[in-house]
């Protein structure tokens, strides 16, 4: 047992060294230099956290926006209830057979979308790995915006295999996107892949400009809101510009019913629960049940994970409105201030995703080191998550935030921008033109 074991692990570790350095891309010896790599979580309260070597750390690296993760008194009764009416795990994949619990949830989450039908996955990847090869076969056109998450380009290069042509074009470069149709207009089946809220910047996709250029060229847009769903919403306002409900990017734009578009939404970051569902007409719904891979092999979310979906769309509309309030102050007051520093933050909308730009990997490792060594946990995102060029040191506010907190990452953030000047560093791409 132990002689079979020893084989086994070095034949592990030979695959991983003749990989050549040449082939590999750098992300994992700098994510391992960051510092904010692996970080092991020992304890949590809210947003204050202690790691395995005992550093208390404020947390600007969740993406649970309205802080569902720590509802517990209020969602976990129901998870609990789920598991214990229909088990703790579903037994089978969904194709075979499925609890009330599924089909009364689709039910919910499409009349809380405006939408026909609801069809529930594991998580968001493998809902574009279920459906973007399902759908996208020999001579149709996939084209990827291509600041869209990384697990569409895995679905489309799936898709790739089967013989769908794979296209990109730069975000928000419409002309591009059009030339793409255009030359490729005699495909069976088009569909373009954006980001409802791109995970980056926190910019949403812009509906009004791609929805025309969709419906003329007959194609299909594949919306991915994993970050939109559960926060931003319907009629967004001056004073509330994430507008209400938290319905998603598609009502936060007004969009319709026929409009050509295929939701999904991820259920994870809004509402804290490890599911995911895609907006359906009954015809498609069928079809992906049946040919969408994930739901024909693999186990869908278990019965406490959809308990807790169930209770947090019920949790939605009395907590959320206020704690969107919060976010929103609090991510108004960190933009403002990182600004008056002189970072360069990418975010139009104030959606909290916040991007400081640093555009090199030296001094984004050394900003990152430097910020958890200051008790700062956040997203360093070195090439490849980024461009070159657009590296990027990523913080996300949820409600579990505390204004504290936020002028405790301030004070952080001016160290790094007196070292910054006292090396003449660049704080925006534009410092660097003519330089
Ligand atoms: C835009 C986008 N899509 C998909 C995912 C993956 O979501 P899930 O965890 O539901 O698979 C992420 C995760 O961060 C994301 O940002």
């Amino acid at each position: 047992m132990h002689i079979f074991f020893h084989e086994g692990s070095t034949m592990q570790d030979r695959f991983i060294s003749t990989i050549g350095e040449g082939q590999r891309d750098p992300l994992l010896a700098t994510l391992r230099e960051s510092h904010q790599y692996n970080v092991v979580i020992h304890s949590v309260d809210g947003r204050e956290l202690i790691d395995s070597k005992g550093k208390k750390l404020l947390d600007f690296a969740s993406c649970n926006y309205i802080g569902f993760d720590q509802d517990q008194e209020a969602l976990l009764a129901e998870g609990v209830k789920a598991a214990r009416e229909f088990g703790i795990h579903t037994s089978r994949a969904r194709l075979m057979g499925y609890h009330t619990l599924f089909s009364n949830l689709e039910e919910k989450l499409a009349h809380f979308m405006g939408g026909e039908e609801a069809l529930l996955f594991p998580n968001t990847t493998l809902a574009s790995i279920g459906i973007i090869p399902a759908l996208m076969r020999h001579g149709d056109l996939i084209i990827l915006d291509k600041a869209a998450h990384a697990t569409m380009y895995q679905a489309s290069q799936v898709a790739r295999d089967k013989g769908a042509l794979l296209k990109s074009y730069e975000n928000e470069d419409f002309d591009s996107l059009k030339n793409i149709l255009e030359e490729h207009r005699s495909a069976p089946r088009k569909m373009v892949c954006v980001d409802g809220v791109y995970s980056m910047t926190g910019d949403y996709a812009n509906l009004p400009k791609l929805l025309p250029i969709i419906r003329k060229h007959n194609a299909l847009l594949y919306i991915d809101d994993a970050h939109g769903f559960g926060f931003i919403g319907e009629n967004p306002t001056p004073q509330m510009p994430y507008g209400f409900r938290g319905n998603g990017v598609i009502n936060h734009y007004g969009c319709q019913k026929d409009d050509p578009i295929l939701y999904v939404a991820g259920t994870a970051k809004g509402l804290a629960a490890a599911s995911a569902f895609a907006l359906v007409t009954p015809k498609m719904k069928e079809f992906l049940m049946a040919y969408a891979k994930p739901l024909d092999y693999t186990h869908p979310s278990t019965p406490f994970a959809l308990g807790i979906l169930n209770a947090a769309l019920d949790l939605l509309p009395k907590v959320g409105e206020e704690r969107r309030l919060k976010v929103f102050q609090m991510t108004h007051t960190l933009v403002e201030g990182l600004r008056q520093m002189g970072f360069y933050v990418m975010t139009k909308t104030l959606f909290p995703i916040i991007s400081v730009w640093v555009g090199e990997t030296d001094r984004l490792l050394e900003a990152s080191r430097k910020l958890y060594n200051k008790g700062i946990f956040l997203t360093s995102c070195p090439y490849p998550t980024m461009p070159r060029g657009k590296e990027a040191l990523r913080l996300t506010i949820t409600s579990s935030n505390k204004p504290e907190h936020i002028d405790a990452l301030l004070d952080a953030f001016q160290s790094i921008a007196l070292d910054w000047r006292s090396i003449g560093a660049p704080f925006h791409p534009m410092d660097l033109e003519g330089s």
